[in-house]
């Protein structure tokens, strides 16, 4: 653990969670659903999405940005990387962005670990954005679990998403496009795939469309749920005790750097439960 022993966390630690956009409510989901007792600020940084398509430089500044924000103006004694290309390229400027004392959870080695868990074939799948997939953190995280990934950018879904074509005849024609490619071409590099990594804050969203149809026998790994365990683990060590059970309104604060009504109005789609009032703010440049 990156926290220091002698840490005092209060009971209901402040968790910050950090996406580009509203895409990460879908890790805010599974945390709170596992940890309903924590307090929970999220950042979405929706005046600079998308960030798949920016250089690592550019990602790592504005995501420093936004650690610094949840650390210094909201207390966050955790913070959760929700932004899988934040994640790929950003995580050790995030962490010298703060304190040593807080604790920094990406999502990319969660979701490689849970998928060495699933895979039989010892060979993955990983869809992302086009950073992610440069970045080529997924591979780098799955051979160090000795797993073969073949990862593939699918830049059309995200734009998708935020449109709210979860569920549209277009949506579905550019999956199976997609997957049609990603499945030849891991094939020709003579890899047998069982599991499937949606690498992308967004992907959760698309799951049923995915499910219909991807092979029945592949195995589909969120890392927003394998991240969330992580952190149940982290405050487990560092509080002595496991989560308490549901609470009906846990406490939970958004911030937006734009667009705060579509952030209100698409949020409760991603987060299963109204966002309640989002907050503008101005990070700077
Ligand atoms: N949050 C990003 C991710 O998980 C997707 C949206 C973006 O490109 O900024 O990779």
């Amino acid at each position: 653990l990156s926290g220091s022993e002698d840490q005092v966390i209060s009971s209901s630690p402040t968790i910050g969670v950090f996406d580009s956009g509203f895409g990460g409510l879908t890790v805010l989901r599974a945390l709170v659903a596992r940890a309903p007792q924590a307090r929970y600020a999220f950042i979405g940084d929706t005046a600079r999405l998308p960030y798949g398509s920016k250089s690592s430089r550019t990602i790592a500044r504005y995501a420093a940005q936004s650690a610094r924000f949840l650390v210094e103006e909201q207390g966050a004694d955790y913070l959760v990387i929700a932004c899988n290309t934040a994640s790929a390229l950003a995580l050790d400027a995030i962490k010298e962005a703060v304190p040593s004392s807080v604790s920094v959870i990406g999502v990319i080695e969660p979701g490689a670990e849970a998928a060495h868990r699933a895979s039989k074939t010892k060979d993955v799948l990983v869809i992302a954005t086009d950073a992610t997939v440069q970045s080529h953190a997924y591979a780098a995280a799955c051979r160090a679990r000795g797993l073969r990934a073949f990862e593939k950018a699918c830049p059309l879904l995200v734009p998708l998403v935020e449109e709210g074509w979860n569920n549209h005849p277009v949506t579905t024609e550019v999956l199976r496009i997609y997957f049609e490619e990603l499945v030849n071409q891991a094939s020709s590099q003579g890899l047998k795939p069982d599991t499937l990594v949606l690498g992308c804050t967004h992907y959760p969203l698309l799951r049923p469309l995915i499910e219909q149809i991807i092979a029945s026998d592949i195995k589909i790994i969120d890392s927003a749920e394998s991240t969330a365990d992580k952190l149940v683990c982290y405050l487990s060590h560092d509080l002595g005790a496991p989560p308490e059970p549901t609470i009906d309104a846990p406490s939970i604060r958004c911030y937006a750097t734009d667009s705060v009504e579509k952030f209100e109005r698409l949020g409760s789609r991603f987060l299963g439960r109204p966002t309640g009032k989002v907050e503008l703010v101005d990070l700077g440049g």
